[in-house]
């Protein structure tokens, strides 16, 4: 029987790939862990090889764990880390470079020396995006500037540059399709998220040959099929999204006004603004949600860098707990009267400050601090952080007018969402209701959908979305007062970390 959909989800540590039935439930799981790469402070690299393999051992896996061959797989769908950048031989396929990964800063002279020629407008207006060496073009161009030979290569049309999904599609198809996603486009610094193209302006300021770019497909397209040396059959790869706008669509966010928030190694909050692209003026992101049937959806985005990363340096640095699921309930052990903040600006600050310098401390330490204070002031960071980040949200989606479009929804998935703690503080300090969903794999699920209902096996839309259920919602608190306190302490300690006021 055939109609089971392979849903690829390719993230910063780890590989993960899950078949769905036909009734969208998981029958297989396959994952793997893949090493990091730390070779200069502030550098992040993976091996695409290591990618590649992780890849293809969890498709392995999955189709064992379900008991399928690859025949009974009707569609794929990808959803990948972002901003993740690669390079690679058109020829041969193998990549020329380790991937720069999206957490990687060392892109912060050429963001610099950009800022300082005033052109930040300019990238902001077409891409939506801030120079920042979060995003691939700096990446790509810094690339460009130290592997010698490989510009003059690149014009020739030797090499293709690409985020995951790219390396990926090429690699499933045979070296067949050189592809990515309009989402996946959006966080390049060289697309202009208006026109849908890629922006010749931007590009000659980056110095980044054209010939090495893929062509940008919507979210449900035809990527290509699998070789079948690979799997035993040709599977269609019908669906492409990054991992947060994947989470937008598994979480069911499809009409204006609605937001999730994922709680990963780091947070991404995106509001759906709908077919009207909003700028902000907060330092937030524009971005792509999805590009369906031609037409583009866009949403705001605020990306704070650590989140689970704050407990997994409780777990792995400071000792304090031996499993990340420790850490509710020590934080909840810890004294009520004590007002500790972690600001975790362990590599710099993301939205809204957007301080690739700052450094992370912790405040408000008295004889008494211990372990629980620690763990809870980490998990309070998170709402804080969530805090600023809907703030900012509010104000720009209000626009000039500043009329207030009324409540927005907040649906959260990840590792994090899990602790009933740390979701009812977020509610408390959001002053605003947390819905969490039953099936919290919705960056997955986002990606499987695309290609299921490309495939016409899933329901379309509407459907889709009636089949979100929520497991629970949290309800805000918290008093007035005590909040004020709370986010002026946070708002106090933040500012003493920023290194520009
Ligand atoms: O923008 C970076 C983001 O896509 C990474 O997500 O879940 O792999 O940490 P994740």
């Amino acid at each position: 029987m055939s109609g089971y959909i392979l849903a690829i989800d390719q993230g910063t540590t780890s590989t993960r790939s899950m078949i769905f039935d036909r009734d969208m439930r998981v029958v297989g799981l396959g994952q793997r862990e893949f090493p990091q790469h730390f070779p200069a402070s502030g550098w992040v690299e993976h091996e695409p090889e290591d990618i590649w393999q992780s890849v293809l051992e969890t498709i392995r896996l999955a189709l064992a764990d379900a008991g399928l061959s690859a025949a009974a797989i009707s569609a794929i769908g990808i959803t990948n880390q972002r901003e993740t950048t690669v390079v690679w031989d058109r020829k041969t396929g193998v990549a020329l470079h380790r991937a720069v990964v999206w957490q990687d800063r060392r892109g912060t002279p050429i963001c610099e020396f950009l800022k300082q020629r005033g052109l930040e407008p300019l990238f902001s207006e077409r891409t939506g995006l801030l120079l920042d060496p979060y995003f691939s073009g700096t990446k790509l161009a810094w690339i460009l500037d130290h592997v010698e030979g490989l510009r003059d290569r690149a014009e020739r049309g030797e090499i293709c540059f690409g985020t995951i999904d790219s390396f990926l599609i090429y690699r499933l198809t045979g070296h067949r399709r050189h592809v990515t996603d309009a989402t996946n486009a959006s966080r390049t610094l060289i697309y202009d998220i208006e026109r849908n193209v890629w922006d010749d302006e931007l590009l000659s300021i980056l110095d980044i040959p054209r010939a090495m770019l893929p062509e940008v497909l919507d979210c449900a397209a035809d990527f290509g099929v699998t070789d079948s040396a690979l799997f035993g059959a040709e599977i269609p790869i019908l669906g492409v999204a990054g991992d947060q706008q994947a989470a937008v669509i598994g979480n069911a966010c499809f009409e204006p006004g609605m937001m999730k928030s994922t709680y990963g190694t780091g947070c991404f909050a995106l509001l759906n603004t709908g077919t009207e692209r909003v700028t902000s003026s907060n330092r937030l992101l524009t971005t792509i949600a999805y590009r369906l049937d031609g037409v583009t959806t866009y949403a705001l985005e605020g990306s704070i860098f650590i989140a689970g990363a704050a407990v997994q340096w409780l777990r792995d640095e400071l000792g304090f707990i031996k499993v990340a699921s420790e850490v509710s309930a020590l934080a909840q052990q810890a004294d009520p009267n004590q007002r500790v903040y972690l600001v975790p600006a362990f590599t710099g600050l993301g939205a809204p400050y957007w301080d690739a310098e700052a450094r992370g401390a912790i405040f408000g330490l008295t004889r008494g601090t211990g372990p629980a204070e620690f763990a809870r002031a980490a998990l309070e960071s998170v709402a804080y952080q969530t805090f600023d980040l809907l703030e900012a949200m509010r104000h720009d989606w209000a626009g000039d007018t500043g009329q207030d479009k009324g409540q927005t929804v907040l649906r959260v998935d990840g590792g994090m969402v899990a602790s009933d703690w740390t979701m009812q503080r977020l509610a408390d300090i959001l002053a605003a209701p947390v819905d969490r969903p039953v099936f919290l794999e919705t960056t997955i699920l986002g990606a499987a959908w695309l290609a299921a209902s490309r495939a016409k096996i899933w329901p379309d839309r509407a459907g889709f979305a009636a089949r979100w259920h929520r497991d629970r919602r949290f309800e805000p608190g918290m008093d007035d007062a005590a909040r004020e306190t709370a986010i002026d302490g946070w708002r106090d300690s933040v500012r003493r970390c920023l290194t520009r006021a």
